[in-house]
């Protein structure tokens, strides 16, 4: 564990200023194509502040984004929206685009209110029903000109008991994505939730998935460097060995985009905080443990020493070892 003490103001600006970095991936143009076909153009091809609507039915469609836990998922699309060109606050539209992350338990009346909210409206007291709430929600949205609304963590929508009130918050997710001013809507959640909205044909068509790629082979293993690179030279250390360096860290990391980065980060701070000039796989190594919450000695995944395919308790190549995510049992090994 690091010893805040050690934690200096300079190495907590490198860490942060690490920490804040957005790093683009092919997943962010994945997005935003799919993401830009929801939108209106103007006469000269400019996206706008406003749906696309199917001219039969004048609807708007929705995205459903997933990926495991760590993948990137929110770091993704609050990028996207923050970004965008023509998401941002203007005279006409103060708040094109209403994110919340889903209550805890996700009612139909829970998360209207935290919609409400996220428009600027304090919870109203008394029992008043889920339509009045949505119909607020509505009226919101139309006076403050939005345009998308994003829930993330949607997965919880789905609770795994019997009062699950999953399709009346999604049916009426529907409705707010008809009319006069229906709005995009983004899911995000992790793998299970596409197979969630599935649950009913009316409302999955409505929607397009994109369930962000794991980090895979030798191309991924070589943007991977080139990031841990870029990171090294602002922190003023000297890279480590490649060596398979980096597919280890794939594997540690689950293969998910964020992990790896998080890992990245968390074994420079402990190289900072040692005062050592060059980072090598120890500090990996403790990274991966102190978030694991797990002994040195309990994994072999990241020390060195072992060979490589060994680590990976796999009997293929790094191909096959990226081919198949290993649960936790199987990284960390008694
Ligand atoms: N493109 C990126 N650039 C830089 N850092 C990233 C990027 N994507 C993810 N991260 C980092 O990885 C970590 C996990 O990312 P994020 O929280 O977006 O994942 P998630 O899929 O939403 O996870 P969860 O399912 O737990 O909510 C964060 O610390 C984030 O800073
Ligand atoms: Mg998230």
């Amino acid at each position: 564990m690091i010893e805040e003490t050690m934690l200096t103001p300079e190495v907590r600006a490198i860490i942060s200023e690490l920490r804040g970095k957005y790093i683009k991936t092919e997943r962010d143009r994945a997005f935003r194509g799919t993401f830009d076909r929801l939108l209106e153009c103007d006469e000269e091809g400019n996206l706008i502040a406003k749906p696309a609507k199917c001219i039969a039915t004048g609807e708007t469609r929705g995205i459903v984004v997933t990926a495991g836990a760590g993948g990137g998922k929110t770091s993704l699309v609050r990028h996207a929206l923050k970004k965008h060109p023509a998401l941002q606050p203007c005279e006409t539209a103060a708040m094109p685009c209403v994110t919340i992350s889903v209550p805890c338990p996700a009612t139909s009346k829970s998360v209207g209110k935290a919609l409400l909210k996220a428009t600027g409206v304090p919870a109203k007291s008394g029992n008043r029903t889920a339509q009045d709430i949505w119909d607020d929600v509505a009226f919101r949205f139309k006076l403050l000109g939005t345009v998308v609304v994003w829930i993330d963590e949607a997965h919880d929508v789905f609770p795994q008991s019997s009062k699950s009130e999953a399709p009346d918050i999604l049916k009426t997710l529907k409705r707010l994505m008809q009319g006069e001013s229906a709005v995009i809507v983004i899911l995000s959640g992790v793998d299970r939730l596409w197979t969630n909205v599935c649950f009913d044909d009316q409302v999955s068509r409505r929607y397009f998935p994109i369930a962000l790629p794991q980090v895979f082979g030798a191309t991924d293993c070589k943007r991977l460097w080139a990031i841990l690179g870029g990171y090294c030279g602002r922190a003023g250390l000297e890279p480590p060995e490649r060596g398979d360096l980096m597919e280890r860290l794939v594997h540690a990391g689950r293969q998910r985009f964020g992990r790896c980065v998080e890992q990245m980060i968390d074994a420079i701070e402990i190289a900072l905080v040692r005062g050592d000039a060059k980072l090598d796989i120890r500090h990996f190594a403790d990274a991966f443990f102190a978030r694991e919450g797990c002994q040195r000695r309990c994994c072999v995944t990241l020390t060195a020493g072992d060979s490589h395919r060994e680590s990976m308790r796999l009997d293929g190549s790094h191909e096959q070892a990226s081919s198949r995510p290993l649960p936790h049992d199987e990284l960390v090994q008694p």
